[in-house]
C-alpha cells in the first residue's frame, strides 16, 4: 500500500495544502509553512496557540462557514479554507526574518 493513500488534499487561499488522513487543519497549515493565518481586529496575527480549541487564535473559514477551530477539525480531502476574512499569512521565512531582525 503506497503511503500516499493516507494523504489528504485541500486547499488554503485556492494555495494545495496536505496532511496525513486524521491529521487537523492546523497541521496541514503549519506542514506548509504557515505560522499564522489570520489577523486580529488590532492587527495581532494568529495561527496554532493552544491546539486544544481553548483560545480560538487559529480560526479560519471552512467551506464557506467562518468561525472553525483548525485545531479541532481534521483535513477532509478537497476542503477548501480561508483566512476567516483576514489577509495575514505569515510564514516560518517571515518569523525567522522578523526575529532575526530584532
Ligand atoms: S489553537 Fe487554540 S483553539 Fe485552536
Amino acid at each position: 500500500m503506497s503511503a500516499n493513500l493516507n494523504r489528504v488534499h485541500a486547499t488554503f487561499e485556492g494555495e494545495a495544502i496536505e496532511a496525513e488522513a486524521g491529521a487537523s487543519v492546523a497541521a496541514a497549515l503549519i506542514a506548509s509553512d504557515r505560522v499564522a493565518w489570520r489577523t486580529t481586529r488590532d492587527g495581532a496575527q494568529r495561527g496554532l496557540f493552544c491546539g486544544i480549541g481553548v483560545c480560538f487564535d487559529c480560526l479560519v473559514e471552512i467551506d464557506g462557514e467562518s468561525g472553525q477551530r483548525a485545531c479541532m477539525i481534521p483535513l477532509q480531502e478537497g476542503m477548501r479554507v480561508c483566512d476567516n476574512g483576514t489577509r495575514a499569512t505569515r510564514t516560518a521565512v517571515d518569523a525567522d526574518t522578523e526575529e532575526a531582525a530584532q
